[in-house]
């Protein structure tokens, strides 16, 4: 009988569900506190981007904080998002020289050269966390040498964006501004050509925003979203929209496989495997399960366009996953916009601290090169989603 109840308080243990963790507990409580944190504390006390989540929740006024945090309805994609990372785990090769890893970093996206394979994604609203808007997101991507993609709702306009771009050696920094358009060809062409004369060199499409997203949390706040409309929009539509522009139109927001091979159908010279950071359909799968799933169904789409992930990523080990199935690069949404409060000198932190962590992760996991990353060096499970 003692045998039986212990084994069933063992067995009620391990199949309760694990409660989830915003930012895991790694001691910041105990340096910080949980006050309010009406003067932000200094950049030292942000190990990892998590902290930056755990600041601006501090920090910012309770509706800000939400405007950023928020996910749609019940947050399951919003969590998932973060969790899925850690249901695939690491096979680290060990005895191999990995004394030159640190300078393998650089990525090409769509023909630029940056020093990472991160990116920061389209955030609306800058100015929830920064009177200064996006300014400091331009500043610290230059800085860091990364790609920021600016969002079509950025708090600060786009020839405002334009002229903020810092040199980068002989050429202008590169930015790719997002847009969700509207059915107004006129309307349309008009940005196309806007995106164009202020030196943009690709313009990034969101295609995950059919209709509003339900957001509870948001709803509760008053902190909803700017985009409600109902889109019309088709594969047709897309090929129209290329013929109004010489840039690149990347699509972002594919979110199974069958789209995927639909937007190498269509030409479409990047996609984005993105669930919109679980903000649109609570239960859309994250990205890491996307590029599973194409992984598995179809990988030819990792040659046949430039496949880039964004959603819940973390750490450094996150992005290595992404890139093992066959991601260029990463983006971030969330840490960014929360390191921006600090303006520039926390958005360059940030950028900072995923480069030390995905060099040193891929330093562990006994790779020379980052770009070697491969499904060798994860252990993925038959259907790891959801487990
Ligand atoms: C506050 C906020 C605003 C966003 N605004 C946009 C937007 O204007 N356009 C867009 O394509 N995606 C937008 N996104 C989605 C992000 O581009 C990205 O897909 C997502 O944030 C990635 O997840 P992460 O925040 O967990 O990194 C937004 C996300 C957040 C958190």
């Amino acid at each position: 009988m003692y045998k039986f109840t212990t084994l069933t308080a063992l067995c009620s243990v391990a199949l309760a569900a694990r409660p989830f963790l915003n930012e895991p507990d790694t001691g910041i409580e105990l340096i910080l506190g949980t006050d309010n944190l009406t003067t932000l504390p200094p950049l030292s006390n942000v190990v990892g981007l998590p902290d930056f989540d755990f600041i601006a929740r501090q920090h910012l006024a309770p509706e800000n904080y939400t405007y950023y945090r928020n996910g749609a309805a019940g947050e399951w994609s919003y969590r998932n998002n973060l969790e899925v990372f850690q249901r695939v785990t690491s096979r680290p090769r060990v005895l191999v020289n990995v004394s030159q890893v640190s300078t393998t970093l650089g990525t090409t996206i769509l023909g630029q050269n940056f020093s990472a394979p991160f990116f920061i994604c389209p955030c609306a609203r800058g100015e929830v966390g920064n009177v200064n808007g996006e300014l400091g997101l331009v500043q610290g991507a230059a800085d860091g040498d990364i790609l920021y993609i600016p969002s079509g709702y950025s708090s600060t306009p786009l020839g405002e964006l334009a002229a903020a771009r810092v040199a980068n050696g002989s050429y202008e920094q590169t930015m790719w501004p997002q847009t969700y358009l509207t059915s107004n060809d006129t309307e349309t062409q008009i940005y196309f050509d806007e995106i164009a004369a202020g030196g943009f060199s690709a313009i990034v499409f969101t295609i995950d925003s059919a209709a509003a997203g339900v957001r509870h949390r948001a709803d509760r706040f008053g902190a909803g979203s700017v985009n409600t409309a109902f889109d019309g929009f088709t594969w047709e539509y897309y090929e129209k929209l290329k013929t109004m522009t010489k840039l690149p139109i990347v699509l972002k927001g594919i979110q199974t496989v069958e789209d995927a091979l639909l937007a190498v159908e269509h030409g479409a010279p990047a996609i984005v495997l993105s669930n919109h950071g679980g903000r649109n359909l609570d239960t859309s799968p994250s990205s890491l399960e996307i590029a599973y799933e194409i992984h598995e169904q179809a990988p030819q789409v990792f040659n046949q366009t430039e496949v880039l992930a964004d959603g819940g990523v973390r750490y450094g080990s996150d992005v290595l996953k992404l890139m093992a199935l066959g991601v260029k690069a990463v983006g971030l949404g969330r840490p960014f916009m929360y390191a921006n409060i600090y303006g520039t000198e926390g958005v360059r932190h940030a950028i900072e601290r995923l480069k030390f962590e995905v060099m040193n992760d891929a330093a562990h996991l006994g790779l020379q090169d980052i770009h070697d990353v491969s499904m060798k060096h994860f252990k993925w499970a038959p259907n790891f989603w959801y487990s």
